[in-house]
């Protein structure tokens, strides 16, 4: 077989469009994988909606892919045919700039290596990626059901095990969607007293069922004020795709606690005093390396925890975007290619 499919974005704002293409050869440092699914994740609307300018198309969407490897590159070490891998945001890093050696990749100059977005990803038959972009995925892993793991996963997990929070502390899960629901999940199992926190009383019940100890529901209460009544939150993991939600919430901080930005809301305006009198702090995150999507999964798999997803076709990436885009999927959409 010589040749694969790709959902591509055709022009920033364009609507995905299955394509055929000749199978590419990997380059230096690189693997071709074959693709068994990819989450559809909403940082995928960079790349459909072109948030970020000077994005280069056609592009393949995708960051949330596992597959098993079939080709490989020159100077390949330590990756063979037939290995289960995984690759999220995190595109590989360059080895020798200030931004990678320091885990930074998603700012790397050299490379400009986020998947989906500056190369292409998972929305496809079959990707390249770069080794340093690998995670080794247990066999005993369903690849369709855990590789929302690769974004929503690791982004929550490791987001919490840098919070600050130690076993016990109050933190608040805002935001109950593809993110959130693993993020109630790791902050529970992570031995947090875990709050999640969501517009409505839609999803409190499968929040508790999740792990969450307690519930707000923001449009029945100020959550600020809910989370200060509980002692105040330790961190608060945000996120939702409000920065108005956001900020709603912000003041519900405690003693040295951190509000973790996650979610990609642009601009966040923060009152000073729910800061400085309790030495608290904004910090922004995004998801991490390939070794902490390697530990992703491995808690993960240590804990039973799972993404609760809606499949669908990869041939029918539009309906699966637009079903994320909606905010009614429960809880991830996840593409599955015909060969897995
Ligand atoms: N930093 C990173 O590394 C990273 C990684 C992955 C994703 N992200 C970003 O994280 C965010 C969440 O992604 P996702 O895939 O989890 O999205 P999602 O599944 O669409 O979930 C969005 C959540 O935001 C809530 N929300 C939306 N609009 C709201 C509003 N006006 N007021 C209050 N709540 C609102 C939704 O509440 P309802 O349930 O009421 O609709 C839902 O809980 C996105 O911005 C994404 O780009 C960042
Ligand atoms: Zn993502």
């Amino acid at each position: 077989m010589s040749k694969m499919l790709a959902m591509i974005v055709p022009n920033a704002g364009g609507r995905l469009r299955l394509e055929e293409r000749d199978l590419p050869a990997p380059g230096h440092h690189e693997v071709r994988i074959r693709v068994h699914a990819c989450g559809v994740c909403h940082s995928d609307s960079v790349t459909v909606e072109g948030h970020v300018p000077g994005l280069s198309y056609p592009r393949v969407p995708g960051h949330e892919v596992i597959g098993v490897i079939d080709a490989l590159g020159s100077d390949v070490e330590g990756w063979e045919i037939g290995a289960r891998v995984g690759v999220g945001w995190f595109g590989g890093s360059c080895g020798y700039c200030g931004h990678c050696r320091r885990g930074a990749a998603f700012a790397c100059e050299n490379i400009h290596s986020v998947t989906g977005v500056t190369r292409d990803g998972g929305y496809a038959t079959h990707m390249l990626a770069l080794t340093s972009a690998l995670a080794r995925v247990p066999e005993t892993l369903d690849p369709v059901e855990s590789a929302p793991l690769l974004c929503a996963g690791i982004t929550t997990f490791n987001a919490l095990r840098h919070c600050g929070a130690t076993p016990g502390d109050l933190v608040a899960i805002h935001g109950v969607g593809g993110l959130g629901h693993l993020g109630i999940q790791f902050a529970a199992r992570q031995g947090f007293r875990t709050v999640a926190v969501n517009r409505g009383h839609d999803k409190e019940a499968l929040a508790r069922s999740l792990g969450a100890h307690d519930y707000i529901d923001s449009e029945a209460v100020d959550p600020a004020q809910a989370l200060q009544a509980m002692g105040g939150a330790r961190a608060i993991i945000a996120t939702v795709t409000s920065a108005a939600a956001m900020q709603a919430v912000s003041g519900g901080l405690g003693v040295d606690g951190t509000m973790m930005v996650i979610g990609a809301v642009g601009a966040l305006t923060v009152n000073s005093m729910d800061l400085l009198g309790k030495r608290a702090a904004v910090r922004g995150w995004y998801s991490g390396t390939s070794a902490d999507s390697e530990d992703t999964l491995a808690f993960s798999q240590l804990n039973a925890i799972a993404s609760m997803n809606e499949i669908f076709p990869f041939e029918e990436a539009q309906a699966a975007y637009d079903r994320m885009m909606s905010g009614k999927a429960r809880f991830r959409v996840v593409l599955k290619m015909e060969n897995s």
